[in-house]
């Protein structure tokens, strides 16, 4: 009976298949190198595990702001980014107004909403799979308190047009940008109008896709009265001893590490995007991310048989105006190239 509200609840869903050559989460295929995972084994060995975490994570918000150029008390640490979202469409504003996003997005936007009860306003995007100002302003009329916009956006790969999104924060909507991806991309960030009280903006960061999806941390930077705000309902431990202690590693030794590899995920996506252009029938739609997205003739099919071939990416095609689309993470060079000749045997079996 307390839990009836729940029997059709629909919970975010990933792909599981075991497969050769993983290319469906959107992680840094790279590991640590052996230097820093040593570090970290040293680390961690001395950690008094019986013991809670610092709870105002000091040590962390300074290498985790050093990392992002801001002060530690523009920071709100998760577990996650998903966390961070949860604790959002939580506290901000009225829980019977609504929480607006584009679609197709990241869905975990809906999934706290609907968890919550919260109200929601889904906009489409355009067919190139931008914002539309119209659009916009449709969701506006509903009397939204929250937006949600993944630039570069998840599973489209591309970034929205930044006017737009502070045209949405001008209109009085607390707006969050959710930079998971902004690493990727040479596009300018929203940091300095997440500093500013007065823009209602405010900037998540994720370390699961510069290669920490294992540990969970993830990041809100706001302006320090948001964010101190904020921090009051985060859960006190939320980040756990080990993570505490790895990201401080990571974060300040393997900064340079962390770079060269965000700079090979690039390239490789250039030349993965440039090759799967080549094959007859793909529509190849551009990135600023570490994933692309292709359309192809029959995208269930194709999904299947790139299964059968070793290559598990994510099938796309029940999303809103994504029928046939397939979303690829950008993998090491080895697991690319296995991509690309699984995509032309199938393509050319169809
Ligand atoms: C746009 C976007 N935001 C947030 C997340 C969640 O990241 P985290 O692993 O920090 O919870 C993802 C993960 O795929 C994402 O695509």
């Amino acid at each position: 009976m307390f839990l009836d509200k729940l029997k059709n609840f629909k919970s975010y869903k990933t792909e599981t298949t075991p497969c050769r050559v993983k290319l469906s989460s959107n992680e840094n295929p790279f590991e640590l190198s052996d230097r820093l995972k040593e570090r970290i084994k040293e680390e961690v060995g001395k950690i008094p595990f019986n013991r809670y975490p610092d709870p105002t994570y000091r040590q962390l918000k300074e290498s985790v702001a050093e990392f992002y150029g801001v002060q530690p008390e523009n920071i709100v640490l998760g577990n996650g980014s998903d966390e961070l979202i949860h604790i959002l469409i939580t506290v901000i504003g009225d829980l019977s107004r609504p929480v607006m996003y584009p679609v197709p997005t990241f869905p975990m936007y809906q999934v706290s909403a609907d968890i919550l009860g919260r109200p929601k306003v889904e906009f489409p995007l355009d067919e190139d799979f931008q914002l539309r100002k119209e659009s916009i302003d449709s969701a506006l009329e509903k009397k939204p308190q929250i937006a949600f916009f993944a630039s570069p956006n998840n599973p489209t790969g591309n970034s929205f047009d930044s006017e737009l999104i502070r045209y949405t924060a001008d209109s009085g909507v607390f707006t969050v940008v959710d930079e998971a991806y902004i690493d990727f991309s040479d596009k300018k960030d929203f940091v300095e109008e997440a500093l500013d009280s007065r823009t209602n903006i405010v900037v998540l960061r994720t370390m699961s896709k510069i290669g920490l999806a294992g540990i969970r941390l993830g990041v809100m930077i706001a302006d320090s009265k948001t964010a101190s705000l904020i921090d009051r309902v985060r859960p006190p431990f939320n980040i756990t001893y080990p993570t505490d202690v790895i990201g401080r590693i990571v974060l300040t030794e393997g900064k340079e590490e962390i770079k060269q590899q965000v700079e090979k995920i690039i390239l490789e996506r250039k030349r993965i995007m440039n090759a799967v252009r080549q094959i007859k029938g793909v529509k190849v739609y551009p990135s600023d991310a570490n994933f692309f997205l292709i359309k192809v003739p029959d995208g269930n099919k194709v999904h299947r048989m790139l299964i059968e071939e070793g290559v598990l990416v994510r099938n796309m095609s029940h999303l809103p105006n994504m029928e046939n689309c397939l979303r690829i993470s950008v993998g090491k060079p080895e697991e690319n190239d296995i991509f690309i000749k699984a995509l032309e045997k199938v393509l050319n079996a169809l």
